[in-house]
């Protein structure tokens, strides 16, 4: 009696199987995407989205950068210190790899980036005998430098950010003279690499790339800047506003404020490095457990910025965020080494989080 009872159900049990009902219950980290919309395709009439990525994440976040993203930054495998560690040594293997990704999935590559203070090796400001590098030296390898990158991804690195932080903090000087580039060369270094870069493709946007782009006394610094290499008649096309941001800082209207300065200069603005920071601003305390206050807070940010940006979209042609999704960021170890953060729009499960959907709903 009871076997037949068990072939009566056999049917219904089989068809309730291929409808997916006998699969094994769904773990938060093997969740379709299915439903939820691509971030890029959202934002195509607007501006390409992107994410900074690195050799692990284009592995382990292969998925979700397919997916949602148009635009590919490398977090560290374009910078000078990763493409050449020691003289003529050029090391290509792991920027190819994120521009190959880029390329199979027909999405827009940002070069990051070619002049900056940090990450550069040491030997590249000294000589042969160990004494510090002159102008013309500097100069020269500058110029090798950028040349060999750029004309080994023109055509296929569409944007890059030439020089990455040249000006001064807030109430400090004009440009930053702690930059060994500066020290040695002089200020016109910035004109020189932008020159260099344009000569090497001339169809590559150029780009001078900041952070606290935003902040009134440090932008007044960017947009004389960019001012005077303008007058100059060097080839700047955009300007960079990083965007390592807080749940406090900045507001809406400064970011909107700073973006139509940078644009009465004719330049193209793009975010280049956006995520944000669940800590407020030099706050040095840890949060044990994930702050879900904190949490909607940060998606209502998002949400304002993004207002923002695609108000302003026929200049901002770009906004990258910096990391993909919350189990892989920096900001885990800034300014406190090892405290967590959640400042991306996808959480450790990699599943959208709310300032996912308070982007997309508009
Ligand atoms: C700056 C640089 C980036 C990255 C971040 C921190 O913003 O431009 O390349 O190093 O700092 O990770």
């Amino acid at each position: 009696m009871r076997k037949r009872f068990f072939y009566l159900l056999l049917p219904v049990v089989m068809i309730w199987c291929i409808a997916g009902g006998c699969q094994p219950a769904e773990t938060s980290a093997s969740l379709d995407h299915g439903e939820v919309p691509a971030l890029y395709e959202v934002y195509q009439d607007y501006f390409p989205i992107g994410a900074a990525v690195n050799s692990w994440t284009i592995k382990s976040h292969k998925e979700l950068i397919e997916k949602h993203f148009n635009s590919l930054t490398a977090e560290n495998e374009m910078k000078f210190e990763s493409i050449q560690p020691s003289p003529g040594r050029y090391t290509f293997d792991r920027a190819d790899a994120i521009v190959e990704l880029a390329e199979k999935n027909g999405m827009l590559v940002r070069g990051h980036t070619l002049v900056w203070h940090s990450q550069t090796p040491a030997w590249v400001f000294r000589d042969e005998e160990g004494r510090p590098a002159s102008r013309e030296l500097l100069l020269k390898r500058m110029e090798e430098h950028i040349t060999t990158v750029v004309s080994r991804y023109r055509g296929r690195v569409y944007a890059w950010d030439v020089v990455n932080e040249a000006v001064a903090d807030g109430q400090g000087g004009y440009l930053r003279t702690d930059s060994p580039w500066y020290r040695i060369i002089g200020p016109d270094y910035i004109a020189h690499a932008f020159i260099f870069a344009h000569q090497a493709d001339p169809e590559a946007k150029l780009f001078y790339n900041d952070y606290s782009a935003v902040d009134p006394a440090k932008s007044g610094k960017i947009y004389r800047l960019l001012k005077e290499l303008l007058e100059q008649g060097v080839p700047v096309h955009g300007v960079g506003i990083q965007g390592h941001w807080d749940i406090d800082y900045p507001s809406a209207r400064q970011v909107e404020a700073a973006i139509k300065k940078y644009a009465s200069l004719g330049l193209e603005v793009q975010i280049t490095e956006l995520d944000i920071s669940v800590y407020p601003w030099q706050d040095r305390r840890r949060l044990q457990s994930k702050p879900e206050n904190r949490l909607e807070k940060q998606a209502e940010r998002y949400r304002e910025l993004f207002e923002v940006f695609r108000r302003n979209k026929d200049v901002v042609t770009g906004v990258t965020f910096w990391g993909v999704a919350d189990d892989r960021t920096w900001k885990d170890n800034f300014p406190v080494r090892g405290r967590k953060d959640w400042p991306l729009v996808f959480d450790e499960e990699h599943r959208p989080k709310a300032a996912f959907w308070k982007i997309v709903d508009f």
